[in-house]
């Protein structure tokens, strides 16, 4: 959930190179950040790491970095630091990382939960250790310098990491060797190779400024990295391995925010080309999804938050296009009801980006069980995109808005797509996803966007908002609800319209906003009549539709693609959520609480 930078190298602003990574970094977390570096002392000779002081020099601080800097922080040739995503212990700067031992020679940063962090506490207070934070972190610093003691410090990480229970990833260095070590099991951990340079990062787009060449460690590995050398070893026997690296081939993509006040409306202005782009150049994808689940006795799609919804629509999408059951689940249920998989079945998980711990953890339970593993992904080189048997790309684009938007365009798209070569009808999928690319153009254009500002305006105040729909329409619903909740914080819950009456409708008094999704399907007049409910009951009804009606009391129209018309349907929800947002003054890129990858379960 965390974000880690680290480098070592020729160049002497240590400080400002970990500083930028941790900017492209900080959408993992965003409670507080800190960068540590050794100083250097005495004279710079060309492309040569001058001696080090022997001295930690930590700077951290509350909240996201916004305008701060790290110039006052000495030159130093090697140093790491971390934006944090608290677990253990509340937003504090003592809790903030970097985290040093006593002596403050050893220093770590670190993303995960240690399970047994009060056994390995207690151990530690009955040898005098003191702690000056409340997280589960610093301990591993500690147990650094006790084994350090005893071991050289790569054995001292390596032993320390060990004793940690649960799944974590570190790196540490000592204020008296100018190398830094990087340990994994779980959370992700990549090194990226320079010239007399090398850098370690949780993900390999803060890499990306600086090389290609890189190397995503497995579970259970450990690299020792120097200015011109990176040694592996397995974390658990100490043994040398084969350090094979690896180009990076993904498009350079201008991640800058351009006219765009945020990366969540950025990203919400291109759907349209993402959707484009996929009918263009994924059809082959499509078939091979198609064709695997052919083959399949059992297929399941799993996925957590946004990415379950597109995996319940998935279920949908199979049975109305291919007459063909798929279940679903979200991930973090999986684990408890998958006994049943066997060789023959084919589950698949569906994740923006890849490293979502719970979809993890449910992937390595059905592997367990022998089912065979596809992975639609949208961050290419990702755990999941590197452990999925069948790894295909979403290729939405490198989405940094923490309120995932264009990826769950292309998640229904591509579900779409091998639902309609299932049924060997590709061309008719093709042609509805194209409509669904003009129809979400159309409702960003000004009019419908001021329609929905204006509404913004009017329901911002309401502390609960109900979003309803029958068929495709639920998951849209739950999906324009989690959109509403997780920016706006206003509280706002999706339902499947036919629950309405079996209780939900009790919630529903004089002028409670009632987002009621009516596409022209089968599933229209029993949209109409449980919207026709909830006024009486005094709902304000919203309704999202083609056409007008006059159980409306407001309508936000979106022109129908036939059974793609879920896109624009959740295009609209979500340009909702952020001017609800907007009027509500917070940060729609950055929400409270949240992260854009959970790495933790
Ligand atoms: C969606 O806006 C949220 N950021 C969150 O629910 C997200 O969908 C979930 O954490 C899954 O992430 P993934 O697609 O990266 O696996």
């Amino acid at each position: 959930m965390c974000g880690i930078f680290g480098y070592v190298g020729k160049r002497s602003n240590a400080a400002q190179i970990v500083f930028e990574g941790l900017k492209c970094l900080e959408y993992r977390g965003y409670d507080s950040w800190g960068v540590a570096v050794v100083p250097t002392v005495g004279s710079n000779i060309k492309n040569q790491i001058s001696k080090t002081s022997n001295r930690i020099i930590v700077k951290k601080r509350i909240g996201k970095i916004g305008g701060a800097a790290v110039n006052e922080l000495p030159a130093s040739h090697f140093g790491f630091g971390h934006t944090r995503w608290a677990t253990h212990g509340g937003v504090t700067e003592k809790n903030a990382h970097p985290h040093l031992n006593e002596e403050k020679t050893i220093a770590i940063v670190h993303n995960g939960i240690i399970e047994n962090y009060t056994e390995l506490k207690q151990h530690l207070l009955k040898k005098k250790h003191s702690f000056s934070s409340e997280t589960d972190s610093e301990i591993s610093a500690h147990l650094i310098e006790d084994y350090g003691k005893r071991n050289d410090f790569p054995e001292a990480v390596r032993k320390a990491f060990v004793d940690l229970h649960g799944l974590n990833a570190l790196i540490s260095f000592s204020a008296k060797e100018n190398r830094l070590v990087g340990i994994r099991n779980g959370s992700p951990l990549v090194v990226g190779f320079g010239k007399g340079e090398n850098f370690i990062a949780s993900d390999a787009s803060a890499l990306l400024p600086h090389t290609r060449q890189v190397y995503y460690l497995e579970d259970d590995e450990m690299v020792v990295i120097k200015d011109k050398s990176v040694a592996l070893f397995d974390a658990k026997t100490g043994k040398r391995k084969n350090l094979k690296k690896q180009t990076l081939k993904w498009k350079q993509e201008s991640d800058r925010l351009g006219s765009f006040k945020h990366y969540m409306l950025k990203e919400i202005h291109e759907q349209p080309a993402v959707l484009s782009r996929i009918v263009k150049e994924d059809l082959v994808q499509a078939k091979r999804l198609a064709s695997e689940m052919e083959k399949s006795y059992g297929t399941y799609f799993v996925g957590c938050g946004t990415a379950a919804y597109a995996c319940m629509a998935g279920s949908y999408l199979f049975s109305a296009i291919a007459q063909r059951h798929v279940n679903w689940a979200v991930a973090s249920e999986f684990g408890f009801q998958l006994e049943f998989l066997t060789k023959k079945s084919f589950v698949t998980a569906i994740s923006q980006s890849g490293e979502t711990m719970d979809t993890i953890e449910a992937i390595k339970k059905s592997r367990a069980k022998g089912a065979r593993i596809g992975g639609l992904i949208n961050v290419e080189g990702s755990t999941l995109h590197r452990t999925a048997d069948v790894p295909l790309g979403l290729h939405a684009g490198i989405e940094k808005g923490v309120c995932s938007t264009k990826a769950f365009a292309s998640m229904i798209s591509h579900l779409i797509l091998a639902a309609y070569a299932c049924s060997h009808k590709l061309d008719e999928g093709v042609f509805l996803i194209k409509q669904a690319a003009e129809s979400s153009k159309k409702l960003l254009q000004k009019d419908s966007i001021d329609r929905l500002k204006f509404l913004a305006k009017k329901i911002q105040h309401n502390e609960h908002i109900f979003v309803v729909g029958r068929g495709l329409s639920y998951p849209t619903s739950l999906e324009a609800a989690l959109k509403i909740k997780e920016i706006s914080y206003i509280h706002a819950e999706g339902f499947a319209a036919g629950e309405l009456k079996h209780g939900v409708i009790a919630l529903i008094e004089k002028g409670t906003p009632c987002m009621v999704f009516a596409p022209s399907d089968e599933t229209y007049f029993e949209n109409i009549a449980g919207a026709m409910e909830m006024k009486a009951r005094g709902g304000y009804i919203i309704g999202v539709s083609e056409k007008n009606h006059e159980v409306f009391d407001y309508h936000i129209p979106v022109k129908q693609a036939g059974i793609a018309t879920i896109i624009p349907n959740v295009v609209a929800a979500q340009l909702l959520a952020y001017y609800l947002t907007l009027e509500k003054g917070f940060d729609p890129d950055k929400p409270r609480n949240l992260a854009k990858s959970v790495t933790v379960k």
